[in-house]
């Protein structure tokens, strides 16, 4: 698939390290799929899509530096948009949301208030000024804030107010942040035979996006993340690599 040229239409500043990228047209998707992003003579990255027209990208090596320099009237190239996307289930659901997960998380928040569903955010950053769509999670519903620091609501993690929540009450849980974030969101649901009901969003190295390449292979059963996911349930990740081991841009196996 030869990639889609997208030109920059406007930038906002999210946080000091996250922006969002709006282009010239518009993608159909289910929330939670993501796109691959060639920015031209550095590397291809996935990217969620945080709207239809847009992605919201943390500013973390290479490419997405690259991407920072960035400005109106620019272009990337786009293929996509790949994987499977979040199923939204049941009529009260509860999204636990760590840094840039919120991109993904943001379009599903969106949807799930246009479906008339009953949503709950607990949106985690490290400061307060790294809390990525606030506003947008307000609105879909009720909304829990956490900081590593304290500067805004709860001291500590997002996954510390998991542990003292009744989650029984949510029809789903839906989650995308740091792996260790989510791993212990899924020791959690697992504790109470919820992790059925858990959706996960894997943010990890993907390079064809096609299913072909490996690459992004989880042990021991080969899902992969690119065509597979990146979207899994609780029960698909119990008793793999999940929350241990990844592998980096070489294939190597690397602590989580
Ligand atoms: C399905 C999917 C959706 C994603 N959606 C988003 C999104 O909406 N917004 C966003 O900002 N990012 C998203 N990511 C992560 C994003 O693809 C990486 O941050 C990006 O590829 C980094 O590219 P780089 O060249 O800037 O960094 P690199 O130069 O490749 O890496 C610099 C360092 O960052 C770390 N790193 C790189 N990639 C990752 C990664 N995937 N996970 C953890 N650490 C990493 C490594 O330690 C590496 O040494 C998504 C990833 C996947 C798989
Ligand atoms: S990135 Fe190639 S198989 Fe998933």
């Amino acid at each position: 698939m030869i990639p889609m040229d997208a030109e920059i239409t406007h930038i906002v500043n999210e946080t000091p390290s996250i922006r969002t990228f709006f282009f010239d047209f518009s993608l159909e998707h289910i929330p939670g799929q993501y796109v691959m992003v060639w920015i031209r003579g550095v590397d291809e990255v996935p990217m969620s899509l945080s709207y239809p027209n847009a992605i919201t990208v943390q500013k973390i090596g290479e490419a997405t530096s690259k991407l920072f320099k960035m400005v109106k009237g620019d272009s990337f190239g786009i293929r996509g948009p790949f994987g499977n996307g979040f199923s939204l289930e049941g009529r009260s659901i509860l999204l636990v949301v760590g840094g840039v997960g919120a991109a993904p998380l943001g379009a599903l928040a969106d949807r799930a208030k246009s479906d008339g569903l009953r949503v709950e955010t607990i949106l985690g950053a490290k400061r307060a000024d790294e809390l990525l769509f606030e506003k947008r999670f307000k609105e879909a519903g009720d909304l829990l804030i956490t900081t590593d620091d304290g500067s805004l609501g709860h001291k500590g993690l997002a996954t510390d107010l998991v542990g003292e929540i009744d989650l029984t009450k949510y029809d789903a849980i839906y989650s995308c942040g740091p792996e260790e974030m989510m791993f212990r969101v899924l020791n959690v649901v697992e504790g109470i035979g919820m992790s059925s009901r858990a959706q996960f969003s894997l943010q990890r190295y993907v390079k064809c996006g096609l299913g072909i390449c490996g690459a992004c292979c989880i042990d021991p059963y080969g899902l992969r993340i690119c065509r597979d996911g990146p979207i899994f349930r609780g029960d698909q990740l119990t008793e793999t690599e999940f929350g241990r081991y990844m592998r980096d841009a070489s294939g190597k196996r690397v602590k989580i």
